[in-house]
């Protein structure tokens, strides 16, 4: 298989062979993500990070996939000390991004932004997440952590909590786990529930799908609950968001009444969506879930690069 010089825009543009093959060479990174092995597989590589909305763990785990394979990074987490200040256009960005570097990475707030950047780069583009799009390499950890946590993606039942409207993760997850033959319960408001659009996609895909407000029934048969933040900054009224705000808390009293080894997994920042509490059951995923971030982009950026380990 080859991926070289390949846009990372949406886990749509990926089949499932192509997923296994990548969460298969994401595992092979794991031990290079953890500095236990070294490679330099990617000296001489230049990454551009251009973040245009705030991020922690998807900016800094490509920072450090970037330098445990030996490449170098350019770029700017806060957009106001760019040029985009003076009135530059996207696209002229991202020519400029092309030209300095070999790979880049895009967060922005607008959906289709990463799709509009592809087109005037030669360098592969990986989208870090499109407003409230997509966030393909979130969706390849969040598979690799299922792999890594349960031996397999088939067959489990998996709860998508939260804000299943604005969260760009569920958005790319719901479609993958889809494609694996996953039962999915949605769990949100109804103000807040997953776009038809999606919805139409994973049934298409033969998924059997439960739509729910209630999680205290739902979290007794699940095998994973994927919680999500309600995502304030894409709410046009705030109003709308006054009324959902704190609609969920996964406690620890709940995790003792699903399965045993039932796994919690977040892209994180959680603000009030899981108890601090949950954090010391062994049910509780999500912080191994955000290291899977970086073989997971350390895979990704070999992989669009052309050079394997
Ligand atoms: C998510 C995002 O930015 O979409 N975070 C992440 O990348 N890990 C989720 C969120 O912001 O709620």
């Amino acid at each position: 298989m080859n991926f070289k010089g390949k846009d990372i825009i949406s886990i749509r543009d990926f089949d499932k062979k192509e997923i296994n093959f990548i969460l298969n060479y994401a595992k092979k990174m794991v031990p290079y993500a953890k500095g236990e092995k070294t490679t330099t597989i990617l000296q001489g590589t230049v990454l551009s990070s251009l973040f245009f909305e705030p991020s922690t763990r998807t900016r800094l785990s490509f920072e450090s996939a970037m330098n445990r394979l030996h490449g170098k990074i350019i770029g700017f987490a806060d957009p106001t000390a760019t040029s985009q200040k003076k009135g530059e256009s996207l696209a002229d960005t991202i020519r400029m991004a092309d030209a300095y570097s070999d790979v880049i990475v895009i967060r922005h707030p607008l959906e289709g932004s990463a799709r509009l950047a592809a087109e005037f780069s030669d360098a592969p583009v990986i989208n870090a997440g499109d407003g409230a799009g997509r966030h393909p390499t979130q969706c390849f950890l969040d598979l690799l952590t299922i792999l890594l946590e349960k031996g397999k993606i088939e067959g489990q039942n998996v709860i998508l909590l939260g804000d299943l409207k604005y969260g760009r993760t569920v958005h790319s997850l719901a479609y993958a786990l889809a494609m694996y033959g996953v039962d999915l319960t949605f769990v949100s408001p109804k103000s807040l529930q997953m776009p038809k659009e999606t919805l139409n996609e994973c049934k298409e895909l033969g998924a059997d799908i439960q739509s729910t407000t209630k999680l205290d029934k739902a979290i007794k048969n699940a095998d994973v609950l994927y919680a999500t933040r309600i995502q304030k900054e894409r709410f046009p009224d705030p109003e709308e968001y006054n009324q959902v705000v704190g609609s969920y808390q996964i406690t620890q009293e709940m995790v003792k009444n699903g399965k045993d080894d039932l796994i919690i997994m977040h892209p994180l920042p959680r603000v009030t969506e899981i108890s601090p509490d949950v954090d010391q059951t062994k049910n509780a995923v999500y912080f191994k879930q955000a290291f899977n971030g970086v073989p997971m982009r350390m895979a990704l950026l070999s992989l669009v690069r052309g050079v394997m380990l």
